[in-house]
């Protein structure tokens, strides 16, 4: 199994999420961060840490956003590795929560 980021992480990147996993295993794009699923070792640790609620379970995933399963399959075989917590993004508080965000992700 593996964790996921899902749509809420997007124009937010909050970060904290790096600062706890044990295996380096999240990967920074533009605007959303994501998890290699070939690292992740199902520790659950960043699950709590993120303040956007966007990290869960690949098998507790909310309705619609089976996506994003491929999509942090995907996009970490391509992005560099993040390990350190940064600034998030300048509006994350005002996109934290809104829906339909996906078509805004930066690839
Ligand atoms: Fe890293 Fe653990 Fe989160 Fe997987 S569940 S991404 S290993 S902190
Ligand atoms: Fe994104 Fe949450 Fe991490 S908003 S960057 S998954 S702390």
């Amino acid at each position: 199994m593996t964790f996921v980021v899902t749509e809420n992480c997007i124009k937010c990147k909050f970060t904290d999420c790096v600062d706890v996993c044990p295996v380096d295993c999240f990967h920074e794009g533009p605007n959303f961060l994501v998890i290699d699923p070939d690292e992740c070792i199902d520790c659950t640790l960043c699950e709590p840490e993120c303040p956007a609620n966007a990290i869960y379970a690949e098998d507790e995933l909310p309705e619609g956003q089976e996506i994003f399963i491929e999509l942090n399959a995907e996009l970490s075989k391509i992005w560099p590795i993040i390990t350190e917590v940064k600034t998030p993004l300048p509006e994350a508080d005002e996109w934290n929560g809104k829906q339909d965000k996906t078509s805004l992700l930066e690839k």
